[in-house]
């Protein structure tokens, strides 16, 4: 198959259909990582295949796991009770969350890694993570500049620290407490609110003592150094970023209805649905359930008339990921929504402030850009936002699908480049989109 070096996604009659959200990122990589750390057979039904997880699963094989594809989304990952020396550099292509959480586990283990990525992920800050690393005693040697790869990691038995972030941060806490699996003593990681809690949730399932207390506003999690991590199998629930964008097409293309089966409802990951609610959108959850150890329920969307509403900046952990495809949705709402608080867009695969702010101008919105936050106009009471442009995504996945799903709704076609990134977290996006009656193509 070839893949074209542009997508136009153009004004859709109403969406209608049932759709499954592919399984949950975040989840995937922890499954891939823990079960590569364990001691066991490790059964994962749900993986993402998506080129982030690809690249993570290449990397635990690379670590001494054994990695099997057993069918669609059904892996075996053979660990044997910790990673082995590599061979070679390990390269996490486009993916912050792998890189950042292999690191972590790799400074436990007596090996020498480098890490490396894509361009874009050479771009990224490292630092937030190899500097706790290094108080823990990891040793550290970049190739080039200091705080981006690659970085060489030389590891062996740690000493656990206590770790106060100023950010919440999913990756940088999980980082410390796969480390903190093989340090000396009891290691602590305080966040100011409280981050996506996967990795905790994993490490008790895979049999490990894991503490939570609460910290103010945020949550202080402590982890006891030497505990053995058994297989268990994993059930990888679907994300609720990726449902995010077909959702959203339903709700600013006029008479849809959309429904997205098996999604994620962990609280620490649904920001964004709570703002859409506010925003007055018709969003109904069914069928509520448990897979994996999450609450997990089937998400309708129908055609809303949106309004403006002020984010609460203490809201931005739990959906960091989404503020692309809220921005979207904004151009559509009648008024101001004002998103604050969000300086860590910058630092994603792209800056995903200064990149939705001149996609959603050159698609004729208003957007007023700040340090940490912007803030969207919507397309007035008529609900009618232009289009028209051709955005550059700068091989951002999520910058990618927000403009498109915006497409469906504008009055011009929107293009996007570097659509082929779409498959670090969404594979099958496109064909997915078309089934519900979206008009996105190659020309
Ligand atoms: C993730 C945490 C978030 C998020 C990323 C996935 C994770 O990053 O943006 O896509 O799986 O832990 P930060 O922890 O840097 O906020």
């Amino acid at each position: 198959m070839t893949i074209p070096s542009t997508l136009t996604a153009r004004s859709a009659p109403a969406l209608a259909g049932v759709v499954r959200a592919p399984g949950d990122k975040s989840i995937s990589h922890r499954a891939l990582i823990l079960g590569a750390m364990a001691s066991g057979v490790t059964d994962i039904d749900g993986l993402l295949e998506g080129d982030d997880i690809l690249a993570t699963a290449r990397a635990v094989a690379a670590l001494g796991a054994g990695v099997e594809r057993l069918g669609p989304g059904r892996w075996r990952v053979t660990g044997h009770g910790g990673f082995k020396q590599p061979a070679g550099v390990i390269d996490c292509g486009n993916a912050g969350t792998g890189v950042r959480l292999l690191m972590g586990a790799a400074a436990g283990y007596p090996i020498t890694v480098t890490f490396d990525g894509d361009a874009s992920l050479r771009k990224r800050p490292m630092k937030r993570v190899t500097g706790p690393l290094a108080d823990m005693a990891a040793r550290l040697a970049w190739s080039g500049e200091e705080d981006r790869l690659p970085v060489t990691i030389t590891g062996g038995r740690l000493a656990a620290i206590n770790y106060r972030q100023t950010v919440a941060s999913a990756q940088i806490k999980s980082a410390i407490l796969l480390a903190g699996l093989n340090a000396d003593g009891v290691t602590a990681v305080t966040e100011p609110e409280p981050s996506r809690d996967h990795t905790e949730r994993m490490l008790r399932a895979f049999g490990a003592e894991v503490g939570v207390l609460p910290d103010g506003a945020g949550w202080r999690v402590t982890f006891r150094g030497g505990q053995t991590l058994t297989a268990a199998p994993v059930t990888v629930p679907g994300d609720p970023s990726s449902a995010a964008f077909p959702l959203a097409a339903a709700l600013i293309v006029p008479g849809s209805a959309v429904t997205v089966e098996g999604v994620m409802l962990n609280p620490l990951r649904t920001g964004l649905f709570e703002t859409w609610r506010e925003m007055g959108a018709d969003l109904t959850v069914s069928n509520r359930r448990t897979a994996g150890g999450e609450e997990i329920g089937d998400i309708t969307a129908r055609h809303s008339a949106l309004k403006g509403v002020v984010v609460p900046p203490e809201r931005a952990a739990s959906m960091i990921d989404e503020y692309p495809i809220l921005a979207a949705t904004a151009a559509f709402a009648d008024g101001d929504t004002v998103m604050r608080g969000i300086g860590e867009m910058r630092l994603k695969e792209s800056d995903r402030i200064a990149l939705m702010a001149a996609g959603l101008q050159a698609c004729g919105v208003a957007v007023e850009e700040e340090a940490e936050g912007f803030t969207v106009t919507g397309g007035s009471k008529n609900g009618s936002v232009r289009g028209g442009a051709a955005v550059t995504t700068h091989g951002d996945h999520r910058i990618a699908m927000s403009h498109l799903i915006l497409g469906l709704a504008a009055a011009d076609p929107v293009t996007v480049d570097q659509p082929a990134m779409i498959a670090t977290s969404f594979p099958g996006f496109v064909e997915l989109m078309r089934g519900l009656g979206a008009d996105i193509g190659s020309a």
